[in-house]
């Protein structure tokens, strides 16, 4: 599509339809201080879902949903059998996440189909905009199952047995969500797209900061989720003295402090998270015998991430004596640099709408970085107030989103040549 088309496009973009059907979604599963609490495959997600799919037949596109429950909207283009263009992120939430977090993605994509309908223009490619499935990880760990499960990173059945903190198994819920839109038409898992980008909000400070409109993501950081297991033995708080002890509370201390110092980094730029902890048998009058605690270990050097993340086991096993620790890991995403063409696409786009930009690499990770395993990829990031995100107060202006819903209209229509 020529570059003014791409332009008149991008005109059409609502801002204020954007807006307003991004603050309904944020009424299903809302939380105290204008979070949501909407997490992958509940009855909330599913009332979320209904209310997109609607608002996508609206704006005359087909819907359909894979065997990982992700939920494909798709218009068709000039050119019959085109490889599509893709774009989307998800819609599920932290447990006190905010209102933009994955969903800006995809309304983002819907707000394409609907400034494409308004504006009466025809990309050559067809247009597909997908809400990816458990991208958060909150409740089904790991993250980005149903992207993972697309790309052929990993087989869906791989998540099969992971349980909720109900004890609920994926596979179960999953089923649940497929019933509940059967009537829905089903389309194989995987596929083709000539290009994938997503749009999010930055979910940190450095646009805001800097006054920048737009965040050109060259790249995301590396990941490791570790889950460490720490056994001791349960035993009476009152009766049994230090010395016969084997605390894992204690010796989760003693372990997490040791990680601190495995990971303290002057740089700044190695995160380390522990984010979650079980206590058993989690009563105040017994010494615990067990505790789980997750590790969130990030860093954008592929060397320095493997040598950090393959000593924990050391740290964690030498810090708990005498208990015992087992370590799994549950996630791990290489660090990744995203399609140049389509990162200057991006830019392309922000500089032809006028917006001010950056280079940036992502600290979060994203759908986009499984995508890339099968699709060129790219990211647009939009501001998030005071770098807040994963918490209700998480905010971006309409007109920072419909900022970046135009930079994403402009880039993908540059990419619909056949
Ligand atoms: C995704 O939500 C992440 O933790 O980066
Ligand atoms: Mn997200
Ligand atoms: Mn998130
Ligand atoms: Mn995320």
């Amino acid at each position: 599509m020529p570059v003014d088309q791409g332009l008149r496009l991008a005109e059409s973009v609502s801002e204020t339809r954007q807006w307003d059907r991004l603050m309904e979604l944020a009424r299903i599963g809302a939380i105290p201080g204008d979070g949501v609490n909407r997490q992958a495959l509940t009855a909330l997600d599913r009332q979320a879902r209904r209310l997109m799919i609607a608002w996508a037949e609206e704006a005359g596109a087909t819907v359909s949903v894979d065997d990982a429950a992700n939920l494909w909207f798709r218009v068709e283009g000039r050119i019959p059998g085109a490889t599509p263009l893709l774009t989307g992120s998800h819609m599920d939430s932290q447990p006190a996440g905010g209102r933009f977090d994955g969903i800006y993605g995809v309304m983002a994509g819907l707000e394409i189909l609907c400034a494409l309908k308004d504006s009466g223009l025809t990309l050559d490619r067809p247009l597909e905009v997908v809400a990816w499935t458990n991208e958060e990880g909150s409740r089904f760990a790991p993250g980005c199952m149903g992207s993972m499960a697309w790309a052929g990173t990993k087989p869906l059945a791989a998540f099969a047995e992971t349980r909720d903190a109900e004890g609920i198994r994926f596979a179960d819920a999953l089923a649940e969500q497929l019933a509940a839109e059967a009537d829905l038409p089903r389309r194989p898992l995987g596929g083709q797209a000539h290009a994938y980008i997503e749009a999010h909000i930055e979910q940190g400070p450095k646009l805001e900061t800097e006054a920048l409109d737009i965040g050109v993501v060259t790249g995301i950081q590396g990941s490791r989720w570790l889950t460490v297991t720490i056994t001791g033995a349960s035993a009476h708080a009152g009766t049994t003295p230090v010395s016969l002890r084997r605390d894992a509370m204690q010796a989760t201390m003693r372990a997490i402090a040791a990680l601190n110092t495995l990971t303290a980094d002057p740089t700044d730029v190695l995160r380390f998270t522990v984010g979650s902890l079980t206590v058993e048998p989690g009563s105040s009058n017994s010494v615990a015998g067990m505790v789980r605690f997750t590790i969130d270990l990030r860093h954008p050097d592929a060397v320095v991430l493997a040598a950090i993340g393959d000593a924990v086991a050391a740290t964690v096993a030498e810090a708990a004596l005498p208990c015992v620790a087992t370590i799994e890991e549950r996630f791990s995403a290489a660090p990744l640099d995203f399609d140049a063409d389509l990162v200057t696409a991006v830019r392309e786009a922000a500089e032809t709408l006028g917006q001010s930009w950056s280079l940036m690499p992502s600290g979060a990770f994203h759908d986009a970085q499984l995508v890339a395993g099968a699709v060129p990829s790219a990211m647009i990031f939009v501001p998030s107030r005071a770098g807040i995100s994963h918490n209700p107060a998480e905010f971006t202006s309409a007109a920072q989103l419909a900022a970046g819903t135009r930079v994403l209209a402009a880039a993908l229509a540059s990419q619909s040549r056949v």
